[in-house]
């Protein structure tokens, strides 16, 4: 459904700011009906790239196809056309202030000059299906974060697009209101049918909602694929971010890290190493989550018994399908910090654009 080929976004240097290049070379295939994620620190290029996926910015080079459309062939024209087939939302909701929670629904399908008594009926419609269907009097000011999102949402919805693009939807809102929003996105995915590209720092959001990720650092995708592969692969950066391992600060015994699964559970592993093959086995540290709605974990495990014993033990349990490395200090990627900045208090162009306009750059 979206499919980008070796795309680079280059800012051209302006008012004595070098050029930045935003986006380097990704490429990203998401299937129809796919949830996908996209992470990265701040400043990785996330928002440029989803700013590429329905072309509010042109690429410097590379193509973008969405929904069997070769976006980077199209004149502005019929981009502006082709648009209608991706819907957006960002953190902090755009909403119309003057206008009602309706009113804001309604503002694209009169831009797309739908007749009035078809877009009251389709207001309504989107209001029931983000369960606002009691406020559409209200105006922002009157709703809660989460109820913004839903009119957002819903206003987004209304050109019945494919394609979702959500750029930290979240971000802004409280945990309450961030579960309600990702249960209407899961929702509305499998009413609707719809591709999802969701942005954001928050591994939570990831796990609970993603069937795929990449990781982006410096503009390019550095990790990435199905989470339930991500998670068992080694070494991943990706997997450190979802499912961080515990850290190795101790170096007696024998230390082994275990990636446990549904299909190689924990129970399955302890038994495998105490129980038949009677090693003495200590969790040292472990956590276990629910990510694309399975069952992962990470333990580290202190085994000590016959030296002799252990490799062969390892093995049988990789056999058996389970992820296990020899731990060793410092070993695992470390998560980077995806904490965004806090958003400007004043709403206002972001503090380098400020730095630009100053006088003493401005020279
Ligand atoms: N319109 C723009 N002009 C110049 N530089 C930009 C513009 N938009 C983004 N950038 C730069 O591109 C890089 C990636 O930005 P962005 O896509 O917003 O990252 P993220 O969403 O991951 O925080 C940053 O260095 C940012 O300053
Ligand atoms: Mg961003």
């Amino acid at each position: 459904m979206i499919e980008l080929t070796d795309v680079r976004k280059v800012f051209p240097a302006r008012r004595g700011a070098a050029e930045v290049t935003a986006v380097d070379g990704v490429s990203l295939s998401v299937a129809a009906g796919e949830f996908a994620g996209v992470v990265g620190p701040s400043g990785s290029g996330k928002s440029t790239l989803a700013r590429l996926v329905n072309l509010l910015e042109r690429p410097t080079s590379g193509r973008v196809v969405v929904d069997g459309q070769v976006l980077t062939d199209l004149d502005d024209d019929g981009v502006r056309k082709a648009r209608r087939t991706v819907g957006m939302v960002f953190q902090h909701f755009n909403l119309l202030d003057s206008r009602t929670a309706a009113g804001n629904v309604e503002h694209p399908l009169e831009l797309a000059g739908m007749g009035r008594a078809e877009r009251r009926a389709r207001v309504a419609d989107l209001l029931d299906l983000v369960g606002l269907a009691d406020r559409h009097g209200s105006r922002p000011g009157q709703l809660s974060g989460g109820q913004k999102q839903r009119v957002a949402i819903a206003r987004a919805l209304a050109a019945r697009p494919k394609v979702l693009l959500c750029d930290e939807a979240t971000s802004a809102l409280d945990p309450a209101s961030t579960a309600g929003v990702l249960d209407l996105l899961r929702q509305v995915r499998a009413e609707l049918g719809l591709t999802v590209l969701l942005i954001t720092h928050e591994m939570a959001v990831v796990r609970a909602v993603c069937d795929s990720a990449v990781l982006l650092d410096r503009g390019k995708v550095v990790d990435g694929g199905p989470l339930a592969e991500v998670l068992t692969r080694p070494h991943s950066p990706l997997a450190a971010q979802l499912l961080p391992a515990p850290a190795v600060t101790d170096t007696r015994g024998d230390l082994v890290r275990i990636t446990v699964t549904e299909s190689a559970p924990e129970g399955r592993v302890l038994r495998t190493l105490a129980g038949e093959l009677g090693l003495d086995v200590e969790i040292v540290g472990g956590s276990v989550e629910t990510v694309a709605g399975r069952r992962f974990g990470r333990l580290l495990l202190a085994v000590t018994g016959d030296d002799g014993r252990l490799d062969p033990a390892l093995q049988r349990l990789r056999d058996g399908g389970s992820l296990v490395e020899r731990a060793l200090p410092g070993d695992e990627p470390v998560p980077v910090d995806l904490t965004e900045p806090e958003p400007d208090p004043a709403g206002q162009a972001p503090a380098f654009a400020r730095l630009l306009d100053s006088p003493d750059v401005q020279r």
